[in-house]
């Protein structure tokens, strides 16, 4: 069957990210919770400086106390003043003013806050961070802060994937830093397009809630409290701090010609959840999808291809990272031979359709000679034999766990319950049937802690 690998159908329709806000808005509505929330804004130089009005405005309607540094190069972008009035008390620009000195000094000022937020993440302002540089006051705070720091990073999609950025986000990621975004798409700089979009205010303002929200369950957590959230199954934000985990998800598109492809049924809501999933527990998240009619996630970097080549190459290019999960039905085979124009019935014969096979991103990826994910992760859609089959996959394919979905049932593919069985070389554990956005938050905890072991052995 062409794309037979299983993108699991039916998993919530609403955003799992937007469900998991809404549980923590509940718990954030406790006031001793909600008066401590604070952050520290540092606006970097770029266009998308602007956009630091609007979610300012956005943190405000949210209770969230907000107070800005703007840099040098962003007082290009937006002025003191417009920030100031926003946050509602003036915004501080310079080291070495001896009036901010007298007000807060710069170590007061990155410490008497809940979180330090970055954004626009400048290429410059993320290469001081990942080396520790501290020449001025949006630097010096980043430095002497003792508080977590979420980065919004935004700039040209080739200075985002130079070698010199890669390494100093792979640093910034191993220092905890908590990232948001970018987002892939057309740029500032005309004919620019890929990933370097800061993430909306929307984005940033769910991430920092989460981020915030981790504070406070840790304190619920000091006080035992966690333990009486009903369910227990939310995985508490942080599970996965630090980590880059990348999703594939939804089918893929193969082009027959111009106008046709081959796809297959795969609606994409098995992988999203997943991805939003493990946002939700900290992670920087890269997810690849194919074509599929849902929302990005809120706080995932989301790259679009089309082909089952294209999803290759765009995984290759978001390595490394420290767990991969396989959950796109990337079809098997595609057209041999790609017609360039629109193929014409010319009233003879039906034209040949030769098929050669695609490349298995989960098998290449898992068969890494360097560079390999700690944990590869795989889906297999099985009818019959399910277990069996999965034994076989895991084996053939060299990844660390197989997520088997019985699909033999009738309501699973579309539905949204499922029932899955996780196996690996140690054996199968297998899991009621669940609603599939318990499966997506189960199955993130279970990773988590599968690599929280991996990284202590
Ligand atoms: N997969 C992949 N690249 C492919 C085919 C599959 O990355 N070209 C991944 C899927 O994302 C899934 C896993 O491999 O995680 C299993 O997919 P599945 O279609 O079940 O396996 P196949 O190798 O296609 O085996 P079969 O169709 O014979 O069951």
């Amino acid at each position: 069957m062409l794309g037979s690998s299983p993108e699991h159908d039916g998993a919530p329709h609403d955003s799992p990210s937007r469900a998991m806000l809404g549980n923590r808005r509940l718990r954030l509505r406790n006031p001793a919770l909600s008066a401590s929330r604070s952050i520290l804004l540092i606006i970097g130089g770029g266009i998308a400086a602007y956009k630091c009005l609007e979610l300012i405005r956005r943190l405000k309607d949210r209770g969230i106390v907000t107070r800005a540094i703007l840099t040098k190069a962003g007082e290009e972008f937006v002025t003191p003043l417009s920030v100031g009035t926003l946050c509602g008390e003036r915004c501080f620009t310079d080291l070495f003013s001896l009036t901010d000195e007298a007000d807060i000094g710069h170590i007061a000022l990155s410490r008497s806050t809940d979180l330090l937020v970055v954004a626009p993440a400048t290429a410059d302002l993320i290469a001081k961070m990942a080396t520790g540089l501290a020449n001025d006051l949006a630097s010096t705070a980043l430095l002497a802060t003792d508080k977590r720091v979420l980065i919004a990073p935004a700039m040209n999609p080739r200075m985002w994937q130079h070698p010199a950025t890669r390494r100093n986000m792979a640093q910034l990621e191993k220092d905890g830093v908590l990232v948001v975004g970018p987002n892939s798409g057309a740029m500032a700089e005309r004919g620019e397009n890929g990933p370097g979009r800061m993430a909306e205010p929307a984005e940033i303002l769910a991430a920092i809630e989460l981020a915030l929200a981790g504070e406070a369950t840790a304190q619920q957590r000091a006080i035992g409290f966690l333990g009486r959230l009903p369910g227990g199954a939310a995985n508490p934000p942080g599970a996965l701090a630090g980590r880059h985990v990348l999703v594939t998800s939804g089918p893929t598109h193969e082009a027959i010609d111009p106008v046709r492809y081959i796809a297959n049924r795969s609606s994409g809501k098995q992988g999203h959840a997943i991805a939003a999933a493990a946002a939700a527990a900290g992670a920087r998240v890269t997810l690849v999808s194919g074509p599929v009619a849902l929302p990005d996630p809120a706080g995932v970097e989301t790259v679009h291809v089309e082909s089952a080549r294209e999803m290759l190459a765009a995984v290759e290019a978001a390595l490394p990272a420290t767990i991969a999960v396989f959950t796109a039905a990337v079809a098997d085979w595609r057209v041999a031979d790609e017609a360039p124009e629109k193929m014409k019935k010319d009233g003879s014969a039906l034209p040949p359709l030769a098929l050669v096979e695609n490349p298995d991103i989960l098998a290449t990826i898992a068969h890494l000679q360097s560079g390999r994910p700690d944990l590869v992760v795989g889906f297999a859609a099985e009818t019959e034999n399910v277990v069996a089959y999965a034994q076989a996959k895991l084996a053939r394919k060299g990844c660390d766990l197989i997520v088997a979905n019985d699909v033999g049932g009738t309501g699973v593919m579309g539905g949204d319950a499922n029932t899955v069985h996780l196996v690996t070389s140690d054996g199968v554990e297998s899991w009621p049937t669940l609603a599939k956005r318990e499966v997506a938050t189960r199955l993130v905890a279970h990773i988590a802690r599968l690599a929280a072991a991996r990284a202590g052995a």
